[in-house]
């Protein structure tokens, strides 16, 4: 009995006072949104998987609850209202000419990687409004998000806002299209501006013919983020009428929002491009702190309801409830929140990373003595705060926003696959992540045997075989010293990190193949991306200034 008593993961019971509080938010939530108009609306928690499916541009297909029902129908968990409210805008109001607005309150459900400390099922509050293709549209939808956290909590909070179209602009303008642009526009939602450089300078394909000027220009969406005045230097950027049409509409929305008095909390990212491929203009997401997360997230989607039959443009926005009760719950801390925290990993990098802060104007003297055993050190004059931790650690650090920066081998980032900004390859700590074995193995690795693979990156190892190699192999983690594996007879190859190589030669091994190469990057975490914007762009302009990208 007694192994019915917990939940699985990524679901939870909540009760009392939390409860309690929850449901005061979603009253409180709900009168704001019904007060502005919006009508209440429910549809089903599972839906059509097409509904949900790649045309529609929303959760990836991995990642939805999917199961096949007693006529044979692939239905799907919902993971987001948008797809089934606009299927009932247009069942249901086809030849409806005013503008609809509704609201809605449900669970939705997403496959989250285990031990990543998120729900995997969590409650949403939303409002679309269909039919109104106006700025002034698009100023009421972010004020009713702004009065909808209002409503709930006093702790301050940042609106980022961008627009889709600047980017697809510029796409356009430098012929960039289909899955090249689908690739950047990744890479750059990731804020990984390391990997989109290095794509665009791979020229992945003949029909992409960008100079070198081009690369930098597109790059540029990096540094158009912060006030009012970013609009101004992203038009001087643009040479294209979308990307102006854009900047112009941002414009006219941010004087109805100075009218409304919500201009302290809006800022500017034009590199913000939310993941769900549906949106078609101005986007937005808002953040609090006490979760490394968004709380808000929304924007226009003109295309949508025409997957569906119905020409109508539209906008919208949901809460993630949970999250924003737990936003609510930590309390601000002015000392906490006023500090820049910096999680770094123990040991080599450690030392690096403190070598290079110091060439930038950063110290932290504590943090340099090898005697000690302490985990946390201040710098009060400059208000940062550094912490040690083992490398797979700073991810999960960053990622939850306990720490706004870490400082990380890419090895570890791709292995533990969180929610963070890579914002820079710091150029030290290169390696290489390799498979090894004994010379007699490489002719395991021509054919498609079934072969023992020893490794500390299953991750890695797994969509390296599987996905790159197409080759059915045995995966056996082990936790360090990897070549011993095949050495006494436990795998046939290992995955795993060659440096200058002398382990592999001194137990005589060889490298048998290269997976990728590697070195430390600085991560950023998305909250503090926004919420400590000025602070962390400066540190990464300067650490680039030293010729580091
Ligand atoms: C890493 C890696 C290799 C070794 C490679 O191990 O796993 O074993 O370094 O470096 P080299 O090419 O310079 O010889 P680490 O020292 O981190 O310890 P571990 O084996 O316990 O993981």
């Amino acid at each position: 009995m007694i192994d019915l008593l917990h939940t699985p993961e990524g679901v939870r019971d909540i009760y009392n006072g939390e409860y309690r509080q929850k449901l005061e938010i979603e009253q409180a939530i709900h009168g704001v949104f019904s007060g502005a108009g919006y009508m209440d609306i429910q549809t089903p928690t599972f839906e059509y998987y097409d509904l949900f499916g790649s045309d529609i541009g929303t959760t990836p297909g991995k990642d939805l609850y999917r199961f096949t029902d007693r006529d044979g129908e692939t239905v799907v968990l919902r993971s987001d209202f948008t797809p089934s409210i606009a299927r009932c805008a247009a069942k249901y109001f086809m030849e409806a000419q005013d503008t609809l607005k509704f609201t809605y309150k449900g669970n939705t459900f997403s496959q989250t990687s285990e031990l990543q400390g998120k729900l995997r099922e969590t409650t949403q509050m939303g409002v679309e409004m269909i039919g109104d293709g106006s700025t002034e549209a698009d100023a009421e939808i972010l004020k009713l998000s702004y009065d909808a956290i209002k409503a709930v909590s006093d702790k301050p909070f940042v609106i980022s806002v961008s627009h889709i179209e600047y980017f697809k602009g510029l796409c356009e303008e430098l012929g960039i299209k289909g899955e090249y642009e689908l690739k950047l526009r990744d890479y750059i939602t990731n804020k990984n501006f390391v990997a989109a450089r290095q794509y665009l300078m791979s020229r992945p394909s003949t029909a992409l013919c960008l100079s070198d000027d081009d690369i930098e220009k597109i790059l540029k969406i990096e540094t158009l983020a912060g006030g009012r005045e970013i609009l101004d230097k992203a038009s001087a950027l643009a040479n294209n009428d979308r990307s102006l049409a854009a900047i112009d509409r941002l414009k006219s929305m941010h004087d109805i929002l100075k009218s409304m008095g919500l201009e302290d909390c809006i800022t500017y990212d034009l590199s913000m491009l939310n993941k769900y491929t549906y949106y078609t203009g101005v986007v937005f997401k808002a953040y609090m702190s006490g979760v490394g997360d968004c709380i808000v997230k929304g924007g226009r989607y003109d295309n949508l309801l025409k997957e569906f039959g119905k020409d109508a443009c539209a906008t919208g926005f949901v809460i993630v409830i949970d999250d924003l009760l737990q936003a609510v719950r930590t309390p601000a801390d002015e000392e906490k929140d006023g500090y820049l925290t910096f999680a770094l990993t123990k040991g080599r990098l450690a030392d690096k990373t403190l070598d290079l802060l110091e060439k930038i104007g950063i110290s932290c003297e504590e943090v340099k003595d090898k005697d000690t055993r302490k985990l946390i050190f201040v710098n009060d004059e400059l208000k940062l705060r550094f912490f040690l931790a083992k490398g797979p650690d700073v991810p999960t650090y960053v990622e939850s926003g306990v720490a706004d920066i870490g400082v990380v081998g890419k090895d570890t980032i791709i292995e533990e696959d969180r929610r963070v900004y890579e914002v820079l390859d710091l150029g030290f700590g290169k390696c290489r992540m390799c498979v090894c074995g004994p010379a007699s193995a490489e002719e395991l690795l021509k054919h498609h045997e079934k072969i023992r693979v020893c490794t500390k990156y299953p991750t890695i190892a797994k969509d390296y075989f599987y996905n790159k190699k197409h080759q059915t192999v045995e995966l056996i983690k082990l936790n360090g010293s990897v070549e011993l594996g095949p050495l006494v007879g436990l795998g046939d190859v290992i995955v795993d990190i060659v440096e200058t190589g002398s382990t592999l030669r001194e137990n005589g091994l060889t490298i048998l193949e290269e997976i990728c190469p590697l070195s430390a990057r600085m991560i950023v975490n998305q909250m503090s991306m926004q919420l400590k914007s000025e602070r962390i762009r400066d540190i990464i302009s300067k650490i680039k200034a030293l010729g580091i990208e």
